[in-house]
């Protein structure tokens, strides 16, 4: 049976951005993808499963922002590795609020990522580089998103990466209410690493069923955060709650790993189950599609 995932949507309009904020990113591509300076990785990506692009939603690849590079250099190293893993755009995810609240704001994370577009040009690394961010649940999130001092994720900002705390409970769903009324839908990022959330199917199942979509690391199904992220990511797959599998890459100690869970997931719980998390979901958030859970075999 091939793995039923986000068709419901596909043809819908998409929800309305926040031209708010819309007024005060400038999301243009000025590296936009070259498909015939692809490596070899990212070609036989493309061609293997049949897709436009390899979109990462969720990256840590801007340098002195949070804990990913700390400087120019780690970052292209690290656009180099996810170019060697087959990816061939990325969205620049770096922490906001928390404890980058007023840190990291809008405007620093779109200078950073200004110019490393403008570096990865000048050494010839094929990798497109989209705004966006990792953002740590706070309840002035409306406003923050209304004014544009939280980013959105993706070429037209319709998704938003938001992180829970990782040693206490804060309930996201008046946050994923309140960006749903504005046309954004929540991804909330890796679960399976939040000990306090094992086991919690009927919790986030209700965030699901609230319009948010759920996204793993890829590095967890692998078993790089442990047996007990491990265990939950595997679990959460075959539930049928799994939105999006990324990298959250951060660094040569946190190295993009898509290419192996691509494999994994295809040979666990089928071909089909691994191209709509990993590769045509992904996808969808980069045209600022809608989301839904996919479900294994
Ligand atoms: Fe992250």
């Amino acid at each position: 049976m091939a793995a039923m995932c986000a068709t419901a949507f596909e043809h819908d309009r998409p929800p309305e951005r926040s031209t708010h904020a819309e007024a005060k990113i400038s999301r243009g591509t000025m590296n936009p993808l070259d498909l015939t300076a692809l490596s070899p990785a990212q070609t036989a990506r493309l061609e293997a499963w049949r897709v436009e692009r390899a979109v990462d939603v969720h990256c840590h690849c801007l340098y002195g922002l949070d804990d990913g590079p700390r400087t120019l250099d780690e970052s292209l190293r690290l656009c180099e590795a996810l170019v060697a893993d087959g990816v061939t755009t990325v969205f620049a995810t770096p922490h906001q609020l928390g404890r980058f609240d007023g840190v990291n704001t809008s405007a620093r994370v779109q200078q950073t990522l200004t110019r490393l577009r403008q570096e990865l040009v000048a050494a010839g690394i094929p990798l497109e580089l989209c705004p966006g961010a990792d953002v740590r649940i706070d309840e002035r999130l409306p406003r923050l998103v209304d004014q544009g001092d939280v980013l959105a994720a993706g070429p037209l900002g319709k998704h938003l990466l938001l992180e829970l705390p990782h040693g206490l409970f804060v309930d996201p769903m008046p946050a994923i209410a309140a960006l749903g009324e504005r046309g954004i839908q929540v991804v909330m990022t890796h679960p399976e690493r939040h000990r306090y959330l094992a086991g919690a199917m009927g919790r986030l199942r209700a965030w699901v069923a609230a319009g948010a979509a759920i996204q793993i690391t890829a590095g967890s199904l692998l078993g790089e955060f442990g047996r007990n992220a491990q265990h939950e990511a595997w679990r959460l797959a075959e539930e049928g709650l799994v939105g999006l599998v990324a990298s959250d890459a951060h660094d040569a100690w946190r190295p993009p790993r898509m290419s192996a869970a691509i494999a994994m997931l295809a040979d666990e719980l089928g071909r089909d189950f691994a191209r709509q998390t990993c590769l045509v979901n992904p996808l969808k958030a980069y045209r600022g599609e809608l989301l839904e859970p996919c479900q294994p075999n």
